[in-house]
């Protein structure tokens, strides 16, 4: 899917509007890691990458009821585990909120992507990656984890000799984020999203074959 750089722009200036100045930093951290990405796996996709980007934390902001009230409409149930994790809410209600309010943008890898963005999914795309992977490194994120592993995969960036290489690069890097989460909520004690584990263990027997 190709857009005008006009309807990308205003796009932006409306996600501007419904973010937090914090929230919005964020966001373009994102679409420019997920732009650097894309340049050197999926070129022809970038304008669709940019949109995820912008899109993927719409509702991140909301409150409970917001949330609620989004499921209500559509006819959405929180599984039970998804109710024992806030934090993952929005990429269930993000793609509504873009089918409603973004229309113009909600193809099914936009929305998959946005849906994918939090615990993940065994059987993500490279599209999905992508965006999963740009929320974890962006240039804003200062955590050791992401800084070591932003570092890693630019390196490759500049380096990679063929963009099957680099896509292994992907995904290797999308398992070392979720071996990252897993330990990082271990030591807190808090609840991990059986997604989680089933996603980094679909990506690891990729690798492996
Ligand atoms: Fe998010
Ligand atoms: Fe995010």
């Amino acid at each position: 899917m190709k857009y005008a750089n006009r309807q990308i722009d205003e796009l932006r200036l409306e996600v501007g509007r419904r973010l937090s100045e914090k929230r919005f930093i964020h966001t373009l951290g994102v679409e420019e890691m997920a732009v650097l990405i894309s340049e050197k796996c999926m070129p022809e996709r970038i304008d669709e990458i940019r949109v995820a980007a912008l899109l993927h934390d719409i509702s991140k902001e909301y409150s409970e009821a917001e949330h609620i009230s989004l499921l209500k409409k559509h006819n959405v149930e929180f599984s039970d585990e998804d109710r024992a994790v806030p934090s993952i809410w929005h990429s269930i209600t993000g793609p509504l909120v873009v089918m409603d309010d973004f229309s113009e943008f909600a193809t099914e890898d936009v929305l998959s992507a946005i849906r994918n963005h939090t615990v993940g999914s065994p059987d993500m795309s490279l599209f999905d990656e992508i965006i999963f992977l740009s929320d974890y490194i962006e240039s804003g994120r200062t955590h050791t984890d992401c800084v070591t592993l932003r570092n890693k995969l630019l390196t490759e960036a500049l380096y990679f000799e063929n963009e099957e290489q680099f896509i292994t690069q992907i995904h290797s890097a999308v398992v070392e984020s979720l071996e990252n989460n897993i330990r990082h909520l271990t030591s807190q004690n808090n609840k991990i999203h059986s997604k989680t584990k089933l996603t980094r263990d679909a990506i690891k027997a990729k690798l492996e074959r």
